[in-house]
């Protein structure tokens, strides 16, 4: 059977060390559950963070929307910190399957990553745009697949803008550093080019592997009542590790962005698993939009995001971004060589 919500009266403790295991969002029992409305809005472009850098129109609304959402009260669902605590419910155990006791809804190392992860940021884009009130609003991408891209965003450095992290490691996201795409803790000691070129030989790898068995792109299937298992992750996946270690804090926690109770308290997540989603988007385009899974487990697979009020969404209807009213700048992808 697919993989359905929790109940969310039945938030407890989350496996969530650095957060001093709470997490749980503030729960309303009058709240309705209902099935989500698609919005109708324009199409939306997601832009590369790279180059909206000079976009001073936009970043002002960017970091206007961020700031507005940092200021709502504490409690609201909306809020800023209430957002990043969604990521710590569903991947640190705060919530139990229902009908079991000890089976947590983990939306890692399966074929519910992508998309969970697509509407967790499709809800949090939305909600930006409407504390501005601009329903054209877009979160950037981090356009890691291009050598132009593979520095940390420098629209997320300055230290007096709302979209401002410390708690990164400070060696990586400072002007230049290259990402590693292969890092887990350990610097590479080849020089800024040639990371370049692993990295882009590696994206390619991964593409044309997995071209013929989404499997092994997207993860492996897990059913109601199965405990997802770490191995079964999809290669994208692995591939998407090696930016939040990257810049996560070096020591402790890996705070933010190297620990799934915190990630997501770092813009710059979003950013990331916004470039993460367009992967998925060429993936599919490279396979002639084919379903990935014809499997009723998870097309049917269902979640719960707080919109004006809990909405439920099932995986079938994310497939294609534009249902979501969004799209990404085509840019060059300079990995793409000969796989088809
Ligand atoms: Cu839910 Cu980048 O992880």
């Amino acid at each position: 059977a697919p993989i359905m919500p929790p109940d969310l009266s039945k938030c407890h403790d989350a496996k969530a060390p650095a957060l001093h295991d709470h997490c749980c969002p503030p729960y309303d029992p009058s709240e309705t559950i209902s099935e989500y409305g698609f919005p109708a809005t324009p199409l939306r472009v997601r832009r590369p963070a790279h180059l909206v850098k000079d976009d001073q129109e936009y970043l002002d609304k960017y970091k206007e929307a961020v700031r507005r959402m940092k200021n709502l009260p504490e409690d609201h669902p909306w809020n800023y910190y209430q957002q990043a605590n969604i990521h710590c419910q569903y991947c640190n155990d705060a919530y139990y399957q229902q009908n079991t006791d000890d089976v947590p809804v983990q939306v890692h190392f399966s074929w519910i990553f992508l998309p969970w992860h697509r509407y967790y940021l499709h809800f949090y884009e939305r909600i930006l745009g409407k504390l501005i009130d601009d329903d054209t609003f877009t979160i950037p991408f981090w356009n890691w697949d291009t050598k132009e891209g593979m520095t940390f965003p420098a629209i997320f450095q300055d230290a007096s803008s709302p979209l401002y992290d410390s708690k990164r490691d400070q060696r990586h996201v400072k002007d230049g550093a290259i990402l590693d795409l292969k890092y887990a803790y350990t610097d590479n000691p080849a020089s800024d080019s040639e990371i370049i070129r692993e990295n882009l030989c590696f994206i390619q790898k991964t593409f044309k592997y997995s071209l013929s068995l989404a499997e092994l792109f997207m993860g492996d299937p897990v059913r109601a009542g199965e405990k997802e298992i770490q191995e079964a992750n999809g290669q994208l996946e692995v591939i998407h590790n090696a930016a939040h270690m990257w810049v996560g804090e070096p020591d402790g926690y890996k705070e933010d962005m190297g620990d799934f109770s915190t990630a997501a308290r770092d813009s710059v997540f979003y950013c990331h698993h916004s470039n993460v989603d367009r992967m998925w988007d060429i993936y599919r385009n490279l396979r002639g939009n084919q379903v990935e899974f014809e499997d009723k487990d998870w097309l049917d697979s269902t979640f719960l995001f707080h919109d004006e009020n809990e909405q439920l969404v099932k995986i079938g209807d994310c497939l294609n971004p534009t249902k979501l009213r969004y799209t990404f700048e085509q840019v060059p992808l300079p990995w793409l060589g000969k796989i088809n």
